[in-house]
């Protein structure tokens, strides 16, 4: 039997309709998930149940489109080193790596389901899990595994740095990652990344990495310039197609035009220059040059062990150059778009109805007041009868 909410007294609605992304005083009806109806509250329609939010902003579910969410353990001795001075180097993952190997199907699990409690209790409702902590077959295949329990929107990240027991023989690695490893894991994920940098994977390697995950028919997405301007590898990601190139950190005049005019999102990921102190990404820039951008936390316990959209809007707009409504855009649409999804991110009729309520008046509050829990999802549908 059909179910429809109708959500009202919403002070200020983001929809992201380009006809009109935001409207003051507005109503919405969901049926069965999805977005059936959305005007004035004044006109609002009948439906099953009524809630009231009492003039609070209602946004669409973050997306967030990049994290790492299965491992064991954390890094908390390397953070402090970091603050006290000491580089960030791809290199830690190696620990993270010996850790999850140890770790239980269990611990993995609950771990991985800790996070996205958390994320969730911040207003995330759609989310992307990476595996790259296992680096065997088993371990790699074991974490799609998993993480598919959890999430539509998995990746499979062999190609991370090369682990320690290859490290005299990378090539065997890569060999690895393209065949067995390759064929044990792309039957739990949708999505191919490699860590093109240095201290992870050269441009060939990443070139031959992601045409294996092409073949075989998995989405291609790309970490690169985290650690230093590598415009050859953004080059390589727009010109096979790739979803995202993520960190995006160190932009040249090249990367911003090689990204312009693509479908390929740039995915800005803030948490890591907050955690690494490295510069932050000139958003504005890309913006200006029509890039299209998402905003995304890349959970990990190495360079941003934090799961919340809200800090990645508020140090957008305080580090970017981005205004309140363009981060919230890049934390919704922008993800949306860099998984390829047209169902999530917005409000528009017929979206799914994944709505966030702030205990503010206006999206401007999550990066005015910063580190404030003002947002949480409103599920539905909701069990609040009309009579
Ligand atoms: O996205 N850049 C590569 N991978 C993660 C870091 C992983 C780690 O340090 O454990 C990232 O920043
Ligand atoms: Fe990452």
């Amino acid at each position: 039997m059909s179910a429809s909410t109708l959500v009202t007294g919403i002070g200020l609605l983001v929809t992201h309709d380009p006809d009109r992304p935001e409207r003051a005083d507005a109503a919405l009806v969901a049926e069965d998930g999805v977005i059936a109806w959305v005007g004035d509250a004044a006109d609002a329609p009948a439906a099953d149940a009524v809630v009231d939010v009492e003039g609070r902003c209602v946004i669409p579910g973050f997306v967030d489109s990049h994290a790492h969410l299965v491992f064991a353990g954390d890094r908390a001795d390397e953070f402090a080193a970091r603050m006290a001075g000491r580089a960030y180097e791809a290199g830690g993952i190696r620990s993270t790596v010996l850790r999850t190997r140890e770790a239980s199907d269990d611990e993995l699990r609950t771990n991985a389901q800790r996070l996205i409690a958390e994320a969730r209790a911040q207003g995330t409702t759609t989310i992307e899990i990476k595996s790259g902590y296992g680096l065997t077959v088993e371990d790699e295949a074991r974490a799609l595994r998993i993480a598919r329990e959890l999430t539509p929107e998995t990746t499979f990240l062999g190609a991370h740095v090369v682990p320690a027991e290859y490290a005299g023989d990378r090539d065997a690695y890569v060999d690895l990652v393209c065949g067995d490893m390759l064929a044990a894991c792309s039957p739990h994920a949708k999505w191919i990344d490699v860590f093109c940098e240095t201290g992870a994977f050269t441009l060939e390697e990443t070139r031959r990495i992601l045409t294996a995950g092409a073949d075989a028919g998995l989405g291609l997405r790309l970490h690169a310039a985290q650690l230093g301007p590598n415009p050859e590898a953004i080059a390589l990601g727009v010109s096979m197609g790739a979803a995202s190139i993520d960190h995006c950190t160190y932009l040249t005049g090249a990367c911003v035009d090689a990204l312009a005019g693509s479908e390929t999102v740039a995915t800005l990921l803030p948490g890591v220059e907050f955690s690494t102190r490295h510069p932050y990404p000139d958003a504005r820039r890309l913006l200006d040059a029509g890039v299209a951008i998402a905003l995304a936390c890349d959970c990990n316990p190495g360079s941003s062990y934090t799961t919340s959209m809200p800090l990645m809007i508020a140090l957008a707009v305080r580090e970017m150059g981005l205004t309140p409504y363009e981060a919230v855009r890049a934390a919704t649409l922008g993800g949306a778009c860099a998984l390829r999804r047209t169902d999530v991110g917005h409000l528009s009729l017929g979206a799914r109805a994944d709505l966030v309520q702030l205990d503010a008046s206006s999206y401007a509050h999550l990066p005015y007041r910063p580190g404030v829990p003002l947002a949480r999802p409103l599920p539905l549908p909701l069990s609040v009868p009309v009579s």
